[in-house]
């Protein structure tokens, strides 16, 4: 497995032979079981895989956890190279944002609710840096998590508004045994918030639970996956969500088509996410 610094170096493995087909997994570090998940993923469907390790200053706010972000190089290189990776793409902050860098790419309208109205400038720091990725390793296809549910529909309009000759591929949120979604910042969990944690997902199954035998009022779902939420004494909830999966607008009554259950929720200075998708 090679691991470069430079895009140079990237452009040159990248196209040494153009006939081969790249898989590309950007990512943060810290690697666990749901990253890895996308690079086994792409080992069965391209030539070559290549793994980003970049933890992108721009799509932190100023107060949010940039610098104590959880990092671990030589192990998530271990970890990459027993996934099947070739390639890591590992560059200082200064090849990304090289001095007098002037240019951003912004996602307008579907960036503006959920995690957009909790952190405004969030998406814009991942459609940026996601544009540069893209251009650099030029990928046949690229894999990201339904854990970042709204992340996925962000990229999905960037990839068509610009033109990116690529397929995104999504995967399937990948889960400890009692539910929580894998994520890097559950290493911030002290014991007593880690189990209460899996009220996420405990939450957003009641949810999908309650649509399914056939509740149609999103009042009443949200109303529900609140409570749940507010039984564990540590959570503190910053959105429960019942919205249109494709527009993620808030919905009042439940119709078929596309569902995003989402929910945001702090325990102590640790902002968790997750999600369930239906397709009702
Ligand atoms: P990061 O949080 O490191 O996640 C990298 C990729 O792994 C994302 O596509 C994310 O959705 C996926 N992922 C995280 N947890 C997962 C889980 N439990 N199951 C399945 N997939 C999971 O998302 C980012 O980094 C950044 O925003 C990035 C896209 C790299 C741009 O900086």
């Amino acid at each position: 497995m090679d691991v470069f610094n430079s895009i140079s170096e990237i452009r040159q493995s990248r196209w040494a032979d153009p006939t081969l087909s790249w898989g590309l997994v950007p990512t943060m570090g810290y690697l666990h079981q749901g990253h890895l998940s996308l690079v086994q993923k792409a080992r069965t469907e391209n030539d070559r895989v290549m793994a980003t390790i970049f933890v992108n200053p721009t799509q932190f706010a100023e107060g949010e956890d940039l610098s104590s972000y959880p990092r671990s190089l030589k192990r998530d290189l271990d970890l990459l190279k027993e996934a099947g990776c070739d390639v890591v793409f590992v560059p200082q902050d200064s090849e990304i944002y090289p001095d007098g860098f002037q240019t951003a790419v912004s996602v307008n309208v579907i960036t503006k609710q959920l995690e957009g109205a909790s952190r405004p400038t969030h998406f814009g720091g991942v459609a940026t840096v996601v544009t540069k990725l893209f251009n650099i390793a030029q990928p046949t296809n690229a894999y990201f998590g339904q854990k970042d549910a709204q992340q996925t529909i962000v990229l999905k309009q960037l990839v068509e508004d610009l033109n990116f000759n690529l397929n995104l591929v999504i995967c399937p949120t990948v889960r400890e045994a009692d539910g929580l979604a894998m994520s890097s910042r559950n290493a911030y969990l002290s014991k007593d918030e880690r189990n209460q944690a899996h009220v996420l997902f405990q939450a957003l199954t009641e949810g999908k639970n309650l649509i399914l035998k056939g509740e149609k009022n999103a009042a009443e779902v949200r109303h529900l996956m609140k409570k749940l939420i507010e039984q564990q004494p540590l959570a503190k909830i910053d959105y429960v969500s019942v919205a249109n999966g494709r527009s993620l607008e808030e919905l009042e009554t439940i119709e078929d088509g596309e569902v995003l259950l989402s929910t945001a929720v702090y325990f102590g200075n640790t902002r968790l996410i997750d999600n369930i998708p239906l397709s009702l």
